[in-house]
């Protein structure tokens, strides 16, 4: 309606051409703007998220070390998993997004912290850890140091104690094999804990519910997603071996669809900026001058028609080869951020899930943007399938 050019507030641009979105955040691209500095107390060192050029590189560099190594993460999020599927064994009416945020809770736990929370086990948000992170995300007041110093306080613990079993997070940040020239400080590394609470939590839960909730309400698609499980995983399969999860391509193309209309992060991942110091550039044909923000919001461009077809309807067809849709520019598709900044933890972040039985189109209108969207309760009627008439 706009263009893809929206000038949203002084000195601040929105942008949404695919062009412009790779020169924004691709390599030689702009620097982090102002907003990654919100959200820290002074005395707090800046984590990996709010850190700019050499000093960005160098985090990265470890946070790239851990998380190659998903693979030694498997069996920890496989035991959750049957943990969680025990949770909700005997059906009923539940709220998914909770169940899904307490999952992605205690994953990160062991991925982190030393599996500290147990949030399944007792099947409630353990010193209301999730009430904090939702609170923190709305930037509201003291809570965001308190929040922080909670966030250090478990990395500090867990440095202090060393990783239960596997070689955690925390592991490879604080660098406990002695491969970096100089060994972080406690503070430093602890400073990313926040980073990893947030990122490797909520998105998560959030990618989880919609993928359910777009399942749900499409029963056509929900009913070839179980025929292809049916048809992968045999029975004497494992479930949770990642290997079949590959030739999952119908979930695979859902997940996407549903990260494509609702990615955990709608608008603020990637806010860029043109210091004042510096000289102005030319983006997509068009001069930026110096001092401006520039926000590639994925909501938005993800929604763009001129790079997907019918771009508000959930249609995972699209991202199957062969797929006869018009319009299908992948570039367009950014729910990782992309770039030296994008999600390090991309690979970590697949999870797949199937459930029975919804009556609710409300809980789209749930969703809150607040760099990373929060949401309302997902209420869903779940069968065990050996009760159910599809055997
Ligand atoms: C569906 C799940 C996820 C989504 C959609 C997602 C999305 C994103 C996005 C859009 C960014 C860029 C943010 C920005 O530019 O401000 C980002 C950064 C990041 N994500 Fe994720 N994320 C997910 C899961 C995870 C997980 C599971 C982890 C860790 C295990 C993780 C760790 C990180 C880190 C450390 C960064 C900062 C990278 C940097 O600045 O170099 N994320 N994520």
């Amino acid at each position: 309606m706009y263009g893809p050019f929206v000038r949203i507030g002084p000195n601040e641009l929105s942008v949404i051409d695919v062009v412009a979105v790779g020169q924004i955040l691709g390599h030689g691209g702009l620097e982090k703007g102002r907003y990654y500095e919100t959200g820290r107390h002074s005395s707090t060192p800046p984590n990996i998220v709010s850190l700019n050029g050499e000093a960005h590189a160098a985090k990265r560099r470890v946070w790239n070390r851990a998380m190659t190594s998903v693979r030694d993460y498997e069996p920890l999020i496989g035991e959750r998993t049957s943990q969680l599927v025990s949770c909700l064994r005997n059906g009923g009416i539940v709220d998914l997004a909770h169940w899904f945020d307490l999952f992605a809770f205690d994953v990160m736990g062991d991925l982190a912290f030393g599996g500290t929370f147990e949030m399944l086990r007792d099947g409630r948000d353990v010193d209301g850890l999730g009430k904090r992170v939702q609170t923190f995300m709305k930037q509201v007041g003291r809570t965001i140091q308190e929040f922080n110093d909670l966030a250090q306080g478990l990395a500090i613990h867990r440095i202090k104690n060393g990783a239960v079993g596997a070689k955690d997070l925390w592991y490879h940040l604080a660098d406990e094999a002695g491969l970096e020239k100089r060994k972080p400080s406690l503070e430093d590394s602890a400073a990313d804990a926040v980073v990893a609470v947030i990122a490797a939590s909520d998105t998560t839960a959030l990618a989880l519910s919609s993928v359910v909730w777009f399942l749900l309400s499409a029963p056509q698609y929900y009913r070839r997603v179980q025929q292809e499980i049916d048809q992968v995983i045999v029975h004497g399969d494992d479930p949770l071996d990642t290997k079949k999860h590959q030739e999952l391509h119908f979930l695979s193309a859902c997940i996407n669809e549903a990260l494509r209309l609702h990615p955990p992060l709608p608008s603020k991942g990637g806010s860029r900026q043109i210091l004042f110091n510096q000289h102005g550039r030319s983006v997509a044909g068009r001069f930026i001058p110096p001092g401006t923000s520039v926000w590639t919001p994925p909501y938005s461009l993800h929604r763009n028609p001129e790079y997907f077809s019918c771009p508000d309807q959930f249609l995972p067809d699209r991202w199957l080869p062969g797929s006869k849709f018009e319009k299908h520019e992948v570039s367009a598709f950014i729910p990782f951020s992309l770039g030296p900044a994008n999600c390090v933890g991309q690979k970590f972040a697949e999870v797949r899930a199937v459930h029975d039985g919804f009556d609710s189109e409300a809980w789209g209108l749930t969703l809150e943007d607040h760099f990373i969207v929060t949401r309302g309760p997902l209420l869903v009627n779940l069968v065990p399938r050996h009760r159910s008439t599809q055997g």
